[in-house]
C-alpha cells in the first residue's frame, strides 16, 4: 500500500501474553499518531476482530500503561481463525473500521495466523513477535522473554535456600511449550546442574548419574530445570526418590507467575523498538513482515520465513551448563 493511502492502523494483541506487549501497544499508537494515521484497537486477539470488538485509541488511551504486565487490549486463543470463512468475517470487519493495515502482537501461532490472513485477502499485516517462549524464528528475542527469565531465576533463588538447607534435589518445571529456549537461559542464570529440554531429552538413567557424581563431588544439593515440554516436575522427582536410596527430591512448578510481573528494561526498550519500526515499516510499503533483532540491529523478516524457518537451541550453551554443574 502506498504510504499516502494508509490512514488507519489496526492492533491486536494474540495468543499467549507476555509482560511488555503494553508497552508495544503505547509505542505501535504514540509511533503512528506521530504519522498521522489514527489506530483501533481490537480487543481479545482475532476474536475481537471477528466480532467487531473494537475501540478508537489516542496518545492518553497508552497513558500508563509502559509499566504493566499482560495486555489492555487482552488477548484469546481462538483457533477457529484458521478457517477461511471466519477470516473473512474479519477481513469484512477490518473494512467496515476502514482498516488499511493489521498489527499483530503475539507469538509463533499469532504470526501463522496473521500470514494466513495475508495470503488470504491480501491486507497488509505486521508482526511483532511477543512471546515468553522465545521460539518465533527470525529473532533473537520475544517480548517477555527477559521478563520470564527473571522471574523463574527469582523464584529458583528462593527455591535454592531451602534445597540447600534441606540439602535436597529440586526439580523445577518452567513454561516454553514445544521448546527449551526458556529452561536453558534459566538454567544458566540459576546455575542449575541439569536441564531438561523436548530438544534434548535425558534419560531417568543419565539424570540419577549426574546426581550420583553430584554427590561424590560433594554438593549438598542439585537443582533440575525442566521445560515443560519435556515431562512433569512431579514425575521426574519422584522416580529420583525411587531410583536414589535416601534422596529427597521435590519440585516446584512455576507456571504463571512466568507470564504476568512488571516488564524488565530489556522487555520495555525492545517492545518499545519494535512498536515505532512496526509503524515505519508499514509506512515503507512492507505488507508480510515481522519485526525482530539480530544481535543489536532492528530486523524486518518476510512472515513467509517466519512461519517455515524453526529456531535452533544453543550447542554452546547447554555445554556451558555441563560445564558450570560440577
Ligand atoms: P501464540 O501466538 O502465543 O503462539 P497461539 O498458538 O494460540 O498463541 O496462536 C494465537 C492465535 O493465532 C490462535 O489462537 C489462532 O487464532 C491463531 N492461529 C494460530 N495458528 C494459526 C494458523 N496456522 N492459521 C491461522 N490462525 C492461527
Ligand atoms: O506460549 C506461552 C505459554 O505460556 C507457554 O509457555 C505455555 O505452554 C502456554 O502459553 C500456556 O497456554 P495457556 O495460557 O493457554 O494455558
Amino acid at each position: 500500500m502506498a504510504i499516502e493511502k494508509m490512514k488507519k492502523i489496526g492492533l491486536l494483541t494474540s495468543g499467549g501474553d507476555a509482560p511488555g506487549m503494553n508497552c508495544a501497544i503505547r509505542a505501535v499508537v504514540r509511533t503512528a499518531l506521530g504519522y498521522g494515521l489514527e489506530v483501533i484497537g481490537i480487543k481479545r486477539g482475532f476474536k475481537g476482530l471477528y466480532e467487531n470488538d473494537v475501540m478508537e485509541m489516542n496518545a492518553r488511551s497508552v497513558s500508563g500503561i509502559i509499566n504493566r504486565g499482560g495486555t489492555i487490549l487482552r488477548t484469546i486463543r481462538f483457533p477457529e481463525f484458521k478457517e477461511k470463512d471466519i477470516q473473512q468475517q474479519c477481513y469484512e470487519n477490518l473494512k467496515k473500521n476502514s482498516i488499511d493495515a493489521l498489527v499483530v502482537i503475539g507469538g509463533d501461532g499469532s504470526s501463522r495466523g496473521a500470514f494466513s490472513f495475508h495470503s488470504n485477502f491480501q491486507v497488509p499485516v505486521c508482526v511483532i513477535p511477543a512471546s515468553i517462549d522465545n521460539d518465533v524464528y527470525g529473532t533473537d528475542f520475544t517480548i517477555g522473554f527477559d521478563t520470564a527469565v527473571n522471574t523463574a531465576v527469582e523464584a529458583i533463588d528462593r527455591i535454592r535456600d531451602t534445597a540447600t538447607s534441606h540439602e535436597r534435589i529440586f526439580v523445577v518445571e518452567v513454561m516454553g511449550r514445544h521448546h527449551g529456549f526458556l529452561a536453558i537461559e534459566v538454567a544458566i542464570a540459576a546455575g542449575a546442574e541439569i536441564v531438561v529440554i523436548p530438544e534434548r531429552p535425558l534419560t531417568i538413567e543419565k539424570i540419577v548419574e549426574i546426581l550420583e557424581i553430584d554427590k561424590i563431588r560433594g554438593k549438598i544439593s542439585s537443582l533440575i530445570v525442566l521445560a515443560e515440554g519435556a515431562g512433569r516436575a512431579h514425575e521426574l522427582a519422584r522416580r529420583i526418590n525411587e531410583e536414589i536410596g535416601g534422596a529427597e527430591a521435590r519440585y516446584s512448578v512455576l507456571g504463571y507467575i512466568q507470564r504476568g510481573g512488571v516488564p524488565t528494561y530489556q522487555t520495555r526498550v525492545l517492545a518499545t523498538m519494535f512498536g515505532n519500526e512496526a509503524v515505519k515499516g508499514l509506512r515503507d510499503g512492507l505488507t508480510c513482515f515481522m519485526v525482530g533483532i539480530s544481535g543489536t540491529e532492528l530486523c524486518r523478516v518476510h512472515l513467509k520465513d517466519v512461519v517455515s524457518g524453526t529456531k535452533t537451541i544453543s550447542e554452546e550453551k547447554l555445554k556451558i551448563i555441563e560445564a558450570m554443574g560440577i
